[in-house]
């Protein structure tokens, strides 16, 4: 498809979430989760075909993005989706939350792995549920699961699981060995898992990602999984996502869970998302060449130019999970924020000490990006890299 990346667009202007943030500074803005890259071409084509028609009534999603998400599921994963397990939804976000409503009573517990992305943090309290995070653990440069300490914070009163894989924001896309265990132990327990796979076709590094609901019926069974072609396809804003929810049981109480509190989905995502799925695969093999080399120069430049920011190897997402701590600056983004770099608090992920840099943008925003973040660095003293 020989796609431009490299081609930098003006959001500014735009009512860009991103953009706006820092709008009449010069700050370049590498936090919230969306790309600087136009979606692809199949998908412009198809939601200009689908504005020219005018009418933007009520919308279903169609047999054929259904068939095309079972074929792909099928193809991907050798997972054998029914239609009928899948719920259509204007986004992940509302379906945390749904999930938390839906599953237990009041304040029994919703476990999460953290650092994550804020959402899994707020879900369980605006759902009056208790919010028991359990810390990733670092194992060989990576952060996984601390299985022990999962299967030690479990009581009578755990109903929930949050999961999120690949995991927002360190960047890990785990091994089926890993989400294995951790879907035993909540399986062994009768804690449903809501598994967060939005970042599934961001995969770096050449492996495959598993969703955990392929690791057999009884897992299958107690699992909602969560997708979208939103991050892939840079279609965030047109508000179009869908749960596997393969149990019938499960599978009700959240439809009656969701029902006349969120919306229904959007007319132009159904169309963006059929087109991304259908057409464009070719251009979505060109975007992760792309991220993995912003990946590399991320990476190296972190670990190798800037003295005290360290960071492990991303995976999968167009994240990078920074640690600051080493800098001894009692806020990491606001230092990087005067010094014309906007990143995301690691503060909101439950990490104090670290910030997230979204390196889904052009090479010479990065590379820009990166050179202020070193001269702020080195302004503060002397280097020790
Ligand atoms: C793990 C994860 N889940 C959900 C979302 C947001 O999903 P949505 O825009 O569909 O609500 C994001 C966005 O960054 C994310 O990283």
């Amino acid at each position: 498809m020989n796609s431009d990346f490299d081609k930098v667009f003006d959001r500014r202007n735009t009512n860009s979430l991103k953009w706006d943030k820092y709008k009449g500074r010069d700050v370049l803005p590498l936090w919230v989760a969306d790309m600087d890259f136009q979606a692809p071409p199949p998908v412009l084509k198809a939601l200009h075909r689908r504005v020219d028609h005018g009418i933007f009534g009520y919308c279903l999603p169609g047999d054929e993005l259904v068939g095309v998400v079972v074929a792909r599921l099928q193809a991907k994963y050798r997972w054998q989706v029914e239609p009928s397990w899948i719920v259509w939804l204007p986004g992940l976000v509302p379906a945390l939350n749904v999930a938390c409503r839906a599953f237990g009573n009041d304040w029994d517990e919703v476990l999460t792995f953290a650092p994550v992305y804020p959402p899994f943090l707020s879900a369980p309290e605006l759902s009056r549920k208790k919010l028991k995070p359990i810390p990733l653990r670092r194992e060989k440069g990576l952060f996984t699961f601390d299985i022990e300490r999962f299967e030690s914070e479990i009581s009578s009163r755990s109903k929930l699981l949050l999961l999120c894989n690949p995991h927002n924001p360190v960047g890990r896309r785990y091994s089926r060995r890993e989400i294995e265990t951790v879907a035993q132990v909540a399986v062994k327990h009768n804690i449903i898992i809501c598994s967060d796979e939005i970042h599934c076709d961001l995969v770096l590094d050449g492996t495959e990602h598993v969703p955990v609901a392929t690791l057999g019926k009884e897992i299958s069974a107690n699992t909602i999984t969560l997708m979208s072609a939103s991050k892939t396809f840079n279609l965030p804003g047109l508000n179009c996502a869908f749960a596997i929810i393969p149990n019938e049981r499960l599978r009700r109480t959240f439809i009656k869970n969701r029902r006349e509190v969120i919306p229904s989905t959007n007319a132009l995502g159904y169309v963006a998302s059929l087109a991304a799925y259908r057409d464009c695969e070719d251009w979505r093999t060109e975007l992760i060449d792309y991220l993995r080399g912003n990946r590399d120069i991320v990476q190296e430049f972190i670990n190798e130019e800037i003295p005290r920011l360290s960071m492990d190897n991303v995976q999968a997402t167009y994240l990078a999970w920074i640690d600051a701590r080493e800098l001894g600056v009692p806020d990491p983004a606001l230092f990087f924020e005067r010094a014309g770099v906007g990143l995301s608090d690691g503060r909101h992920f439950q990490a104090e000490g670290f910030v997230r840099l979204n390196f889904g943008c052009p090479r010479a925003t990065l590379s820009e990006a990166l050179d202020r973040m070193k001269r702020a660095v080195a302004d503060q003293g002397p280097c020790m890299k």
